[in-house]
This record gives C-alpha cells, sequence and structure tokens, in this order.
C-alpha cells in the first residue's frame, strides 16, 4: 500500500514537473497597439525630432515591417481584424452608412460571440490573457448588465480600460466632434416642432379643424422624447462615453485623463509580475495618441511636437518601462514583443486654434479612413532576442491579422479549421526561412466597401495597387473631406475609377503617378488578374450579422453602463491610486 502511495506521488511529481517545464517553454506575448500613430512618427521610420527611443530599440533588436498593412483605416474595423486575424466584413463590423467605428458605450453592437480571439485560444493552452486599455469592440447587447461584446467574454481574463473610443467631447475645452451634429438635429427637429404646432394652432383657431387637445400633448410629447435624450446625452458625455473599467466593474466615470498613460503601465508592470511562473498574453492598447491629447505633467511640454508629440513620448517612455520589466524578471527571451499602430495619423485633426493635433504619415498618402497607404501602412515591430535577429528589415507586404496566427502557433495551438483565417504567420519571413510573404493579395476595405486591392506578384518587384474609388481628400481638392473629420466610402466626397486607378507602389510609394495603358504596357492583363482574384475572394465572404447597423451604433440608454444611481449621474472614482517609481 506504502510503495503504491509512493508510486502514485511520485508519478503526481513527475507530470506536474513535465507540465510546468512544458508550459514554461510556451513564450509570453506583449503586443502594443498605439491608436492613430503614423508611421513618419516614429524614429526608427524616420523621423528626427519625435523623440522614441524605446521603440526605436525594438527595432534595432528585432524586426521592422516596411511594409505592414492594417486590415482597415478605422480603429473598430481595424482592431476586429486584429483580434481575429480576419477581414472586418467577416465578423460583419464593417459598416455600410457613415458610422464605421462605434462612438457611444451604450450602442448595441460589437464583436459576435462565435468569432474566435487569439486571446480565447491561448487562454484554453493555459496562458492569463489581460488587455489594458482601449477595446472598442463593443460591450453590451439587450441590457446594461450582460456584457456580451466585453473583453472579459472574448477570452481576456484580465481588463483594465476603456471599451469605446476616446474623442474630444472627453475632455472639457478640447472642442467636440458631435457639437456641430447634434446642433444641427436640434434646430431641424425644432423647426420642424414648431411649424407643426403653429400648423396645429391656426388650423384650430380658425376652426377649420377641431383639434383635440391631446394631439398638442402629443407633438409636446414626442419633442421631449426625441430632443431629451439629445440633450441629456451631450450635457453629461463625460460620465456617459469616458468611463474606465477592471473586469466588469465601472471604477472611474468620468476618466481622470491626466496620469492615464502612467496608470496603464502602472497596470502592466503588476500583470507581468503576477504571472511570473505562468506563460502570459498581454495586449497593451494605447488610447493615446487619438484626439483629445492628454500628457502627465513629466511630459507636458517637452516634445519639439506640441501635446501630439508629448503624448506620443510619454507612449514611448511607458514601452521602455514594460521592456524593463520584462528584463528585470528574466522574461525578456522568452517574450515576443509587437508594436503596432490600429492605423494611419488623423491628419484633418488641428485644433481650434489651429494646433497640430494628427500625427505624420512619412512620404505616405492620405491618412486615416482612407486606403491611400497613409491610412493602413503602419509601423510593425517584433522583438524577441535570442529568436529574431537584431536589425532585421522586412520590406514584403504583411498584414495586421498576421499576428493572430503567429501567436496561436507560437503557442502550440493550432488554427481554427472551421473558418477562413486572413492572416499568415510572420514567422518564416522574419527568421528569413521564407524570403517573399505569401500574401499574393491584400484587400483594402473602406468600411464594407471594397476601395482598393494590392497585388504583390511573384517573381517581379511590382506591387500593384488598384482603387476602384478614392476620397476627395486633400484641402486644394476644393470641397475636400479634409474638414469633415473623417471620410466617407460613398457619396459625393469620393471618385469612381472605371477603369480603376492603378499604381506599382515599388516605383511610387507615394501614389502620385497613376499608370495608364500607355505607361504601363500590362495595364490591362494586371487589371484582370485583380479581377479575378477580387471574384474568389467575394464569393469566400458569408453574409453575417452587421454589427455596425444604424440600429446597433446609436446610444441605447438602456444598455448604458454606470457606476451609481442615474440621480448621482453615473460618477465614481475607485481606481487605484497612481504608483510607479
Ligand atoms: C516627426 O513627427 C512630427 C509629429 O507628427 C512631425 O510633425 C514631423 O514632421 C516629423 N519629422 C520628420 C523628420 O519626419
Ligand atoms: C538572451 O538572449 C541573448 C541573445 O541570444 C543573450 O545574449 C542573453 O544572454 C540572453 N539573456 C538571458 C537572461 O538568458
Amino acid at each position: 500500500m506504502l510503495q503504491e502511495m509512493k508510486l502514485l506521488l511520485l508519478l503526481t511529481f513527475l507530470s506536474t514537473v513535465n507540465v510546468f517545464s512544458a508550459t514554461k517553454l510556451k513564450p509570453n506575448f506583449v503586443l502594443i497597439m498605439v491608436d492613430d500613430l503614423g508611421i513618419g512618427d516614429v524614429g526608427c521610420y524616420g523621423n528626427k525630432t519625435l523623440r522614441t527611443p524605446n521603440i526605436d530599440r525594438l527595432a534595432a533588436g528585432g524586426a521592422k515591417l516596411t511594409q505592414h498593412i492594417a486590415a482597415s483605416p478605422l480603429c473598430t474595423p481595424s482592431r476586429a481584424a486584429f483580434m481575429t486575424g480576419r477581414y472586418p466584413v467577416r465578423s460583419g463590423l464593417a459598416a455600410e452608412s457613415i458610422f464605421g467605428a462605434f462612438i457611444f458605450s451604450a450602442s448595441s453592437g460589437g464583436l459576435p460571440k462565435n468569432e474566435v480571439t487569439f486571446a480565447e485560444i491561448l487562454k484554453k493552452e493555459g496562458y492569463s490573457t489581460g488587455i489594458i486599455g482601449k477595446w472598442h469592440l463593443g460591450l453590451n447587447k439587450e441590457q446594461r448588465d450582460d456584457f456580451y461584446h466585453h473583453p472579459l467574454n472574448h477570452g481576456f481574463d484580465y481588463f483594465y480600460g476603456t471599451t469605446v473610443t476616446h474623442l474630444r467631447d472627453c475632455i472639457p475645452g478640447n472642442g467636440s466632434v458631435f457639437q456641430a451634429g447634434a446642433a444641427q438635429f436640434l434646430k431641424r427637429t425644432l423647426v420642424i416642432a414648431v411649424i407643426t404646432l403653429f400648423t396645429l394652432i391656426f388650423l384650430n383657431y380658425n376652426r377649420f379643424l377641431k383639434i383635440p387637445r391631446k394631439v398638442f400633448e402629443y407633438v409636446f410629447l414626442c419633442l421631449i422624447i426625441f430632443v431629451g435624450p439629445v440633450i441629456f446625452f451631450f450635457w453629461k458625455f463625460q460620465y456617459l462615453n469616458c468611463f474606465l473599467m477592471r473586469n466588469y466593474q465601472v471604477i472611474q466615470q468620468p476618466v481622470v485623463y491626466e496620469n492615464l498613460t502612467q496608470r496603464m503601465t502602472s497596470e502592466a508592470v503588476k500583470f507581468i509580475l503576477r504571472n511570473q511562473n505562468k506563460p502570459f498574453l498581454l495586449f497593451m492598447s494605447y488610447i493615446q495618441v487619438h484626439t483629445a491629447l492628454y500628457a502627465s505633467s513629466e511630459f507636458r511640454g517637452k516634445s519639439k511636437h506640441g501635446i501630439y508629440g508629448d503624448a506620443v513620448e510619454e507612449v514611448d517612455w511607458s514601452i521602455g518601462k514594460i521592456v524593463n520589466e520584462l528584463h528585470k524578471n528574466k522574461q525578456q527571451n522568452n517574450t515576443l514583443i509587437y508594436f503596432t499602430s490600429d492605423n494611419g495619423a488623423h491628419l484633418e485633426e488641428v485644433s481650434s486654434s489651429g494646433e497640430v493635433h494628427g500625427g505624420y504619415n512619412g512620404i505616405f498618402k492620405g491618412g486615416k479612413a482612407t486606403n491611400w497607404e497613409g491610412g493602413i501602412r503602419v509601423p510593425g515591430l517584433l522583438f524577441w532576442p535570442g529568436v529574431i535577429k537584431p536589425e532585421t528589415v522586412i520590406n514584403e507586404p504583411t498584414s495586421n491579422m498576421d499576428i493572430f496566427p503567429t501567436v496561436v502557433k507560437l503557442s502550440g495551438a493550432s488554427l481554427p479549421q472551421d473558418r477562413i483565417i486572413d492572416g499568415l504567420d510572420l514567422m518564416p519571413l522574419i527568421q528569413r526561412k521564407s524570403v517573399t510573404s505569401e500574401h499574393e493579395f491584400l484587400f483594402h476595405y473602406c468600411n464594407a466597401y471594397l476601395n482598393a486591392i494590392r497585388w504583390n506578384q511573384k517573381n517581379s518587384s511590382s506591387i500593384w495597387k488598384v482603387f476602384f474609388f478614392t476620397p476627395i481628400f486633400y484641402p486644394e481638392e476644393s470641397e475636400g473631406c479634409f474638414n469633415s473629420l473623417v471620410c466617407p466610402c460613398f457619396g459625393h466626397l469620393t471618385t469612381k475609377h472605371d477603369p480603376p486607378l492603378l499604381f506599382d507602389l515599388s516605383r511610387d510609394p507615394g501614389e502620385k503617378n497613376p499608370l495608364t495603358p500607355q505607361t504601363e504596357p500590362n495595364f490591362y492583363n494586371i487589371l484582370r488578374t485583380i479581377e479575378e482574384a477580387t471574384k474568389i475572394h467575394r464569393e469566400n465572404i458569408a453574409v453575417v450579422e452587421n454589427q455596425m447597423s444604424l440600429k446597433n451604433v446609436i446610444w441605447k440608454p438602456w444598455l448604458q453602463a454606470c457606476c451609481s444611481s442615474w440621480l448621482e449621474f453615473c460618477s465614481c472614482d475607485q481606481d487605484e491610486k497612481f504608483v510607479l517609481a
């Protein structure tokens, strides 16, 4: 009996040792995404005046992707693609209307449950999975506490951050992205209401009609029902839309922004310390450098590029702290760090006083919300000492959807077999086991509309890009959408092209000189090849519920997250005091 017990104990011990060493072999992942950062803002991509030494160190010690493409030029769809490794149209996170990203915390759309995120797969592999910062893929669906789209229902087991996008309206004195639209709505509604009332009174007075008192009451009621919530919403915007959560709990409403980047950093450091003996995945999703811009006192006024530069330099500091923590805990060689931005710099962001609040896209044309290279070509760095050689530079096309299969494979899991994954494992390219990208075609969507296609032609240096339509963007193009903050994907602010516009990015990365049948003898052959690939691609897109339909993006008061009673106007502050050496 005793012998058997001993044997059993020994076996248990051996198996735990085995499990332990097996899990220890699994690499950690720190995936860093900055919001709206331009490729031209970073030192290692050529910026000389913004100081980003910590980001540059990742490039010097690892791999730099020079043609790293976001799956969409806008936050919500780009992040949906990043989390799932699939084009945003596949998950329904591509809008048919002009509202391409979630702007209200209490809307019902979001990442559907049947989508699989890399966090979900890694959690099953025994990973600790955390997200710190911006989520932007929905919160509730039917009730204010169903948390249907919440990160904790998509494979993360820790969340500290915000569920919807950051906006100018979140910080008093930073202007508003809504005011003009809301004012117009109110004006129109009031005009209609007044005209209706006067008509009714006139008809009544002249005894054309005997109008019951009830009708007047109904008109008045309608006015309150439609106008009331709008007034209330904008009056209390910071409380309703700018709040911070820890897991399922709202802990700060409205958010105190000033030192938020520092608090996020402290959260990241604590997450790394908590998981020293367990493989982990940390998605560090910075809320900066989207407007409204902010920076802690240590960084304010220190950069050469106003508050925008200050915010970038604080993010860089934060990344340095995280890398340093990995180093201190001897996790550096067992951790893959990835650095990117969700889309290109938002060039239209200029404050009311004329200060530039959007970043820089270098030599690339356009910016956020456009499929010009400036909207989708983002920084992409991978750092992993001992695995990725220092100063590796990859010029081949890669996508932010590639992180999904890369991370899943490295964790030891296999890719889901029941769906199309559009991303491709990055490791063969980065470790120089293959020299060309397997991405032959990349499809550039403007929300739900196929806007442009990139063809990385095999056995050729050419990278063709065709546009079916382009935004009328630059201010010099009269009536451009530069002044409307976000370019639309259809309507009078776009130009249709038939035949499509054709560029060769290898010769013309700035997309300045469209090719013609005269300048490119293969013009029609190229278009034909792309057309065939498009046909196959379209056939492979299944119809799914549109998460960005109007009904899914509007504010629904009954879904509003609120940390106190409505009478106290949803306000609280239970965040920990900031401590970081
Ligand atoms: C560096 O970034 C800033 C801020 O976006 C920009 O204004 C500046 O032109 C960039 N400088 C260079 C040399 O790229
Ligand atoms: C990490 O890897 C690098 C490069 O292979 C090596 O020089 C260094 O000694 C390693 N550090 C640790 C703590 O193992």
